[in-house]
């Protein structure tokens, strides 16, 4: 995807050369003196539709493509594009094709506020998906919020995200039901009630969640015996894990992202700790065994779909991911699948595709047949769906449980 746009810079740039140069030498043969203006326009290249009328319908996409959360960003991705294919095959939107503009995040904020920005006054997409990190999506919705865009973040959980305004949606749950999720497993089925919590200081959606599930631990008669936090990319986690081996808990709930929670399962079993790991949706990626192995076997964390559920939605999807990718789609790129094809809903039904038109019919979608499950957007711009929790086996991810939303 870089490379796509690296390559069209530079094909905008060597015109631009091409032009001055051209200009330089009719200035010569003329005998004039001075080079040509800088103001003259370099021949446009750029083909993003107008929001109304004719021509392809340009949608953005940020995401984490690189990076320790890259995953994340590839497998939403994956997701979103098998979606768009199909939307395009069916005839569009009244014959007009969608194209999707993507940019990477390297899972970096200031970089989520940037290539938002660009997305929005530079290619002049009619909305935009993304991110999945709750911190990401905060400083890109910010930006959406701002131009008057719509934004339907896939997977970002923290709460804080749609509350930047009427511009910004999501098709998840959102942490205060996860984190009932996990406590009422840990306490109803797991039967723990003595738990660690070790979470990333440094992420929105890891603070947020780590304080839902205490909240909904506690309420259930559990207890958190230590809290301790670290900062996404950390190597060493042996002061924490220490501490928290010295409170001896019968389970650790740490609701980071992927890459961080192998290296902390590999270094806590190598601390002698065999309390169960416990953890939320941030933990989906088939890197999370990669790096994790043994140390992760036998955990459990919600999330927001499982491959192996029987519902038509999830197997039809399952059967069509895997005929064009090679592999088991992931949470993510189920999201990015729903997301997507809400959209598409939202602009057939919309009069037009400005902003507002586009956001209000967003805003109306009731009982939508997502693959993650039946999408409403409530008052808040969120959606009520139910969660699962899933067990590391084997290296895979199996279904353990579905634990639906609290009335
Ligand atoms: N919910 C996480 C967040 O808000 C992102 C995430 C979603 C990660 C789904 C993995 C799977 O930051």
């Amino acid at each position: 995807m870089r490379d796509t746009t690296r390559r069209q810079t530079l094909s905008a740039l060597s015109t631009l050369a091409l032009t001055v140069l051209a200009l330089v030498g009719c200035d010569k043969m003329r005998g004039g003196g001075s080079a040509a203006p800088a103001s003259q326009p370099a021949s446009t290249t750029a083909a993003s539709a107008a929001p109304t009328g004719t021509g392809n319908i340009l949608i953005g996409e940020y995401g984490s493509m690189t990076g320790s959360e890259a995953t994340f960003g590839q497998s939403t991705h994956n997701g979103i594009m098998l979606a768009v294919e199909e939307f395009n095959a069916a005839g569009g939107l009244a014959g007009r094709q969608v194209e999707l503009k993507s940019y990477d995040t390297q899972g970096k904020s200031q970089e989520a506020g940037t290539v938002v920005t660009r997305l929005i006054t530079e290619d002049k997409v009619v909305a935009v998906l993304g991110e999945v990190a709750s911190s990401l999506s905060l400083a890109g919705g910010r930006v959406a919020q701002q131009f008057g865009v719509p934004m339907i973040s896939p997977s970002s959980t923290n709460p804080q995200v749609t509350q930047i305004g009427d511009m910004v949606f999501r098709v998840c749950f959102i942490d205060p039901y996860q984190g009932y999720v996990v406590a009422k497993f840990t306490s109803e089925n797991l039967k723990r009630t003595r738990v660690a919590v070790l979470y990333d200081q440094g992420q929105a959606y890891s603070k947020g969640l780590k304080d839902d599930f205490r909240k909904a631990f506690e309420a259930l008669g559990g207890q958190i015996v230590t809290e301790q936090a670290y900062t996404g990319g950390d190597q060493d986690f042996s002061a924490q894990l220490g501490n928290i081996k010295a409170a001896s808990p019968e389970a650790i709930f740490v609701p980071g992202y992927y890459t961080d929670v192998g290296n902390i399962a590999l270094q806590a079993r190598k601390l002698g700790i065999t309390a169960t790991l416990l953890g939320g949706d941030g933990w989906d990626s088939p890197k999370l065994t990669e790096i994790g192995g043994a140390a992760i076997e036998d955990s459990y964390f919600s999330n927001h779909y499982s491959h192996e559920e029987q519902r038509p939605e999830v197997q039809s999807f399952v059967q069509k991911f895997q005929a064009k990718y090679g592999v088991v789609p992931d949470g993510l790129a189920a999201m990015g699948y729903d997301a997507a094809r809400l959209l598409f809903d939202a602009m057939k039904r919309s009069p037009s595709l400005g902003g507002k038109d586009l956001a209000a019919a967003i805003a109306q979608t009731k009982a939508f047949a997502g693959v993650t499950g039946a999408i409403t957007i409530d008052a808040e711009r969120n959606a009520r769906k139910p969660a699962v929790v899933l067990q590391v086996k084997g290296g895979k991810y199996a279904f353990a449980a579905s634990i639906q939303p609290q009335q």
